[in-house]
């Protein structure tokens, strides 16, 4: 199966929604990325509540909702998740990781796991049957257009494979930043299913959507 595009909707000019939603639909979009901040997890505060439920209204794409939020715990029920939909939590935002992947898959939606740079993999081994998806954060969460931590690449190798020796590959891997067309290109060989699209695979300055979403398509085949 070819690799999915999520585009990162905090990159989405404001006068652009409608018809970028109109194109994201023309061009079979997996999800709509919704980063969430806290200006507290991270430095910074974007997208919440009313935008994701606004996105369901406008758009038939499901949600994949990225929450770099401390103590997610109950918070994640304000976005009311929806079947189909992804949400993922930090590893490093909660100590009940295990408790509100479980509450995420009970509303219906997919859970997913997200890890900073210099979080290990192995904080992954005991909550592989409570997932759905896996984010490996390719930059320190936060803003767009940083350049990739080099390491991510080697990284969705060995998570890849983990995967595959545990008897769990149909967990996805999501990767989270600067996931460029050539970037796309090594994480999708080293085993990444889900590609956030920023500031550098699908709102890249002098190009349409329609152009870079078939370059990065292309890219992760
Ligand atoms: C990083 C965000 C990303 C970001 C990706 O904190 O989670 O979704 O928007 O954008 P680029 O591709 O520009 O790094
Ligand atoms: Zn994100």
């Amino acid at each position: 199966m070819a690799g999915k595009i999520a585009p990162s909707m905090m990159c989405m000019p404001l006068e652009d929604m409608i018809e970028g939603l109109k194109n994201f639909e023309k061009n079979q979009i997996e999800y709509l990325h919704i980063d969430v901040m806290d200006g507290q997890f991270v430095p910074n505060m974007q997208l919440g509540v009313d935008y994701a439920k606004n996105l369901r209204r406008l758009s038939k794409i499901p949600l994949d909702i990225h929450l770099m939020i401390e103590r997610p715990d109950e918070k994640f029920k304000w976005f009311a998740p929806q079947p189909g939909e992804y949400v993922s939590i930090h590893y490093e935002s909660t100590v009940h990781v295990q408790r509100v992947l479980k509450g995420i898959r009970d509303t219906g939606a997919k859970a997913m796991l997200a890890i900073n740079p210099a979080t290990p993999l192995c904080v992954l081994e005991e909550v592989l049957p409570d997932l759905d998806g896996i984010l490996i954060m390719s930059v320190n969460p936060g803003f767009a257009g940083q350049k990739m931590v080099p390491q991510s690449i080697e990284k969705v190798r060995r998570c890849k494979q983990m995967l595959l020796d545990r008897g769990y590959d149909k967990i996805e891997i999501e990767v989270d930043g600067n996931v460029s067309f050539e970037n796309a290109k090594l994480l999708r060989k080293a085993g990444a299913d889900i590609f956030v699209g920023g500031s550098s695979g699908v709102f890249v300055k002098g190009m349409s959507f329609d152009e870079a979403i078939a370059k990065l398509r292309e890219s992760i085949l």
